[in-house]
């Protein structure tokens, strides 16, 4: 797990729709907070030892705060609704340094973000950092009614409101959102950057791959993975190339425990194979990759696994430890 490096003051609770509130935090010591650029996110150490990422939602020419922003999910793992349950204005928190695995692509002649519900947050903080570059976006923004979307005065008062559409289930015939006229219509070389719900971002995805859209163009953040079922067996082995030691893992221990277990530390965040942090080299051996962070074309590389989730195929993986 990442070790906590900001001491940080919840300034401000806000709800924002029915079960999203936001989180104003700001340095417990006054200091100016690190920058970070869209698409950052930050691990909040919870009142009770749970440790979550949640993406950064203000403008990133902000010093003095960051934001957050989160849904109650009553069927989740019990983060969401911690935080909605123990944290309070005044309370003090620890929380990592902003990270950032959901870059804007910088060249691009044009962006088309797509948000789904609580996918907001840092497609929201896109928004703002391009509008204030003054780089060409337009920006989707579906939700299952007016009612439960978060942000709505916010996003009219910006400058870049009017490149902001919003979509809802609840209209009448259904969603206003037509996903093939958006991707037909968006300029060539245009970068997609997509969050929210597992299936929102599936459609979009596989809509836009079955359009021809190459992978390099399609920018996406996983907020938790579903559990994928290993097709390989149990048990295999891992070795470390520096030390040459060789250690078990069993069925009912991941990698990184295994790891732990003999003194080797691999950092984590997430340890659900979503954010990257556990991001490690494979020498020799293949990987059984069940995480929800790399791409097709660098799974079928096999030179890089992330141990917090994914196992083996082979009886042993050699790692660049
Ligand atoms: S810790 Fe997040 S992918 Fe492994």
């Amino acid at each position: 797990m990442n070790q906590p490096v900001l001491n940080v003051v919840v300034a401000r609770r806000r709800d924002e729709a029915p079960g999203i509130a936001s989180f104003e935090l700001t340095s417990e010591n006054g200091q100016p907070l690190p920058a970070f650029d869209a698409g950052s996110h930050v691990d909040v150490h919870l009142p009770n030892g749970l440790v979550r990422q949640y993406s950064l939602c203000n403008d990133p020419r902000e010093t003095h705060r960051y934001l957050i922003a989160v849904l109650r999910d009553e069927a989740g793992r019990g983060g969401s609704k911690a935080v909605h349950e123990l944290v309070r204005e005044g309370e003090r928190l620890q929380i990592s340094a902003p990270r950032n695995h959901f870059a804007l692509a910088q060249q691009a002649p044009h962006h088309l973000l797509l948000a789904g519900g609580i996918g907001v947050t840092p497609i929201l903080c896109m928004a703002e950092q391009l509008a204030s570059s003054g780089a060409s976006f337009d920006m989707h923004y579906c939700t299952r009614s007016k009612e439960r979307t978060a942000f709505v005065e916010r996003i009219a008062q910006a400058g870049f409101a009017q490149s902001v559409q919003f979509h809802h289930d609840d209209h009448p015939g259904g969603s206003t959102f037509d996903l093939e006229q958006v991707l037909n219509g968006a300029p060539a070389g245009t970068h997609l950057y997509v969050c929210g719900p597992r299936g929102f971002m599936d459609f979009v995805l596989d809509t836009a791959r079955a359009k021809g859209w190459p992978g390099d163009r399609l920018h996406y953040e996983f907020f938790g993975a579903p559990a994928i079922q290993s097709t390989a067996g149990g048990s295999f082995q891992v070795r470390i190339a520096s030390s040459g030691a060789t250690i078990d893992v069993p069925p009912e221990c991941t990698v990184v425990q295994a790891l732990a277990a003999n003194g080797v530390e691999v950092i984590t965040s997430c340890e659900q194979g979503v954010c990257g942090t556990c991001l490690t080299r494979v020498l020799s051996g293949e990987p059984d990759h069940l995480d929800s962070y790399l791409t097709d074309e660098e799974r079928a590389a096999n030179d890089q696994f992330l141990p917090c989730c994914s196992r083996a195929k082979s009886p042993l993986l050699v790692l660049d430890l």
